[in-house]
C-alpha cells in the first residue's frame, strides 16, 4: 500500500488531518508525564512528536514499516527509540510500556487482531492500548470515495477496512484480549482554501486513495477531478472528519 512516500507528501495529504486529531487521541489514551509510550504505525511522526511533549523523549518508542517515515522520525526526534517493523511482530519486551497507541493504523494492518494483541503484550498489566480509525462514512477520505463512486460504483473504497464501522474497533480490541474496552468518536475540521489544495495530495500516491488515483489513466484522472470539482466546488472546502476510537486495559 502507498506509504513508501516522502514525509512531506504524507504531511500534505493525511498529515493535514492527523495533526489536529493527535491531541484528542493522546488525551483519550490518557498519556501523561512519566509514561513509557509506544506509537505503532507512527508514519512521519505527528503523534510521536506530541507524545514527546506529554512525557519525555527517552520514554517514547515508535515503529513503522515505511523506511522514509522511520528515517524522518529518527532525524526529527533524535532521542526517540524508532524502529522499522510491523505491529504484528513488535520488537519489544513483554510489559514494557504504560500506553501503546495506534493512530489511523489498525485498518491497514495485514492482521489487525494480531497487531492489537502484540500491543497488549508489550504493555504492562493495567496499562492502556488505544486505537483510532476513520469512520467509513464520515472519515477524512470519505468525500474522495463519494466522488469515485459517482463514476466507478465497483471501486473498492476504505469502508471495508477493519475498524471503519460502528462497533468494529471495540470488537477488535476485545478479541485481542483487552478488558474494560471503551469507545469514543473524535472529530476534526480541516479547511482547504482551494479545490487544488484538496485535490493535489490525492495525486501523490499516498494510501489506498492515492493508489486508486495512480492506477487511473489520464482521461480517468481528468474525469474524476471534474466530478470532484463539480461536487465540492472551487473552495474553500471544509471537511469534518470523524474517527472511531477505542481504548482497553491490559491484564
Ligand atoms: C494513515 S498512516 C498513519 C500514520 C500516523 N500514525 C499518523 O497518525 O499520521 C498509516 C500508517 O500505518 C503504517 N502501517 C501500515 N502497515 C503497518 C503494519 N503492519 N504495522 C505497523 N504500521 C503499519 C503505514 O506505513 C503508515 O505510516
Amino acid at each position: 500500500m502507498g506509504f513508501e512516500v516522502a514525509a512531506e507528501r504524507y504531511a500534505r495529504f493525511m498529515g493535514r488531518y492527523a495533526e489536529p486529531l493527535t491531541p484528542f487521541f493522546a488525551d483519550f489514551a490518557k498519556v501523561s508525564m512519566g509514561h513509557r509510550v509506544l506509537d505503532v504505525g507512527c508514519g512521519p511522526g505527528t503523534l510521536t512528536r506530541h507524545l514527546v511533549t506529554l512525557t519525555e523523549a527517552h520514554l517514547v518508542a515508535a515503529i513503522d514499516p515505511s523506511p522514509p517515515f522511520v528515517e524522518t522520525v529518527a532525524r526529527r526526534l533524535a532521542r526517540v527509540d524508532v524502529h522499522t517493523g510491523v505491529a504484528e511482530a513488535l520488537p519489544f519486551a513483554d510489559n514494557w510500556f504504560d500506553v501503546a497507541l495506534a493512530q489511523l493504523v489498525v485498518h491497514f494492518l495485514a492482521d489487525p487482531e494480531e497487531g492489537l494483541r502484540e500491543m497488549a503484550r508489550v504493555t504492562r498489566p493495567g496499562g492502556t492500548v488505544a486505537a483510532c480509525v476513520w469512520d467509513a462514512e464520515t472519515g477524512a477520505v470519505a468525500p474522495f470515495w463519494q466522488c469515485v463512486h459517482e463514476i466507478d460504483q465497483d471501486a473498492e473504497d476504505e469502508a471495508f477496512l477493519a475498524g471503519a464501522r460502528t462497533g468494529d474497533l471495540v470488537g477488535l480490541l476485545k478479541r485481542a484480549g483487552l478488558r474494560k474496552v471503551e469507545p469514543d468518536t473524535l472529530s476534526v475540521r480541516v479547511v482547504h482554501p482551494t479545490f487544488e489544495d484538496w485535490w493535489e495530495p490525492y495525486t501523490y500516491g499516498v494510501g489506498p486513495a492515492g493508489d486508486y488515483v495512480k492506477g487511473l489513466d489520464e482521461p480517468g484522472r481528468t474525469a474524476l477531478e471534474k466530478v470532484a470539482r463539480h461536487r465540492l466546488g472551487d473552495g474553500p472546502i471544509t471537511v469534518t472528519a470523524t474517527a472511531w476510537a477505542a481504548r482497553g486495559t491490559v491484564g
